[in-house]
């Protein structure tokens, strides 16, 4: 693949001293046999206590088919949500989830007892599906603990590929390559691969998504398009009161007052540059859509959407844009009501003559139910905060301990 210019001087993603030729790849690797440690990220939407079938399942599919079609057996460890959130589950749906590609059995313990017979028992092309890795406390220690000590006896590599968890420390991305043979997986790959040739300059960053705190790296000097819930973060910054929406988020966002006082900060810095919603979609007690002005608030009703007037300001900037980040769906696109804003910013990127990488497990979601199509975009990554941060020119913890940076 050739690199990815956008206005002739070249300002590639990749910070200097980076290089996927430290990297080992699981692909280039004889695993016939070896008992693979394999770190997926299969964190996906959950809907009343069902998970739904995702992009990241989908394609993580594919990497445990890669491993079993070369006679590995293969041990997958994953997290779903954060511990106390809405979204936190077991692992038990995804192991379904993925069997409908490549059988993937279910075992519900992570280093108990269970789990050491499961991976003792494991044939040559088989593969298992422990249990949320963030159930354990030991996920989001430092130290050596029984996690990383009883895996790394029990399997023999250890395969990072989610690229879209490497921006954490923790255990299951930090832990492991300090004690085994470690290598790159083939999501992962794809991922690093393509990111080294994309180039962003003068870039628009429409960002979204439900954690702000990612999102407020990005607040430089760049044009910022604010929406979903991240945009709601920024109008409560400037001490407007949503309502009903104030509720949500600070029930949801689970750093909201440290995420407030930081976004009330950045934005004093560059507020000028950030385009937040002047109108919103929300539910009446109907369940139907209304928009509502941004003035006419606070009201109880909560907000799923950007408004029919933010998404014509938004799409003027898109029209102007040379190049485009997109990070996260602008509303709940779930509910067919409320992807009108999310498929409007689509449908404007993929018409737009600028090169586009787009970001997050929600927003593919939203791109297959806007039905437009992938080839459309410039780069779509399965990663979001990941992503943001790598965008943003920090160093991702997951990256570093498989050899990526050079200084
Ligand atoms: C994501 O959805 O971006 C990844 O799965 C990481 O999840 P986290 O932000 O809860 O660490």
């Amino acid at each position: 693949m050739s690199t990815v210019t956008l206005t002739g001087s070249l300002n590639l993603l990749r910070s200097s001293g980076t290089s996927c030729e430290n990297m080992d790849f699981i692909t280039k690797a004889n695993i016939k046999g070896k008992i693979v440690l394999l770190r997926e990220d299969l964190n996906s939407d959950v809907n009343k206590g069902k998970v739904l079938m995702s992009e990241r399942i989908k394609q993580s599919s594919e990497s445990v088919k890669f491993l079993k079609k070369k006679s590995a057996k293969v041990v997958i460890i994953a997290h779903q949500g954060r511990p106390g959130g809405e979204d936190f589950t077991s692992m038990e749906q995804h192991a379904k989830l993925l069997s409908k590609f490549t059988k993937v059995n279910f075992i519900p313990d992570i280093i108990g007892e269970k789990a050491e017979i499961a991976i003792k028992n494991l044939k040559d092309g088989e593969a298992i599906l422990l249990d949320n890795v963030r159930n354990l406390k030991d996920e989001f220690s430092e130290e050596d603990t029984d996690f990383v000590k009883k895996l790394s006896s029990w399997c023999n590599v250890y395969v990072n590929d989610a690229f879209s968890v490497s921006h954490r420390s923790q255990a299951s991305i930090v832990g492991f390559p300090k004690h085994m043979k470690s290598y790159a997986g083939p999501l992962l790959e794809k991922e690093v691969k393509a990111l080294q040739k994309i180039s962003l300059k003068n870039c628009l960053y429409i960002l979204a998504g439900a954690k702000p705190a990612d999102d407020i790296n990005l607040l430089k000097k760049n044009k910022v398009l604010a929406c979903g819930l991240f945009g709601q973060m920024c109008i409560s910054a400037t001490g407007k009161k949503l309502g009903a929406q104030d509720e949500y988020l600070k029930k949801t966002i689970s750093d909201y007052d440290k995420s407030l006082t930081d976004l009330k900060s950045r934005l004093g810095e560059v507020g000028s540059l950030v385009k937040t919603p002047v109108d919103f979609g929300v539910k009446d007690e109907k369940g139907k859509r209304k928009d509502v002005a941004l003035e006419d608030f606070p009201v109880n009703y909560e907000i799923f959407d950007i408004g029919p007037k933010t998404q014509k300001i938004y799409l003027d900037e898109i029209k102007k844009a040379k190049s485009i980040y997109m990070k996260g769906p602008a509303g709940y696109y779930l509910d067919p009501q409320f992807i009108q804003g999310t498929k409007a910013l689509l449908t404007a990127v993929a018409k737009s003559k600028a090169f586009s990488l787009l970001g997050g497990g929600q927003l593919n979601e939203a791109i297959d139910r806007s039905k437009i199509p992938k080839k459309k975009f410039g780069y779509i990554s399965l990663s979001g905060g990941a992503l943001l941060d790598y965008v943003a020119g920090k160093r991702l913890p997951g990256l570093e301990v498989l050899g990526y940076y050079k200084d």
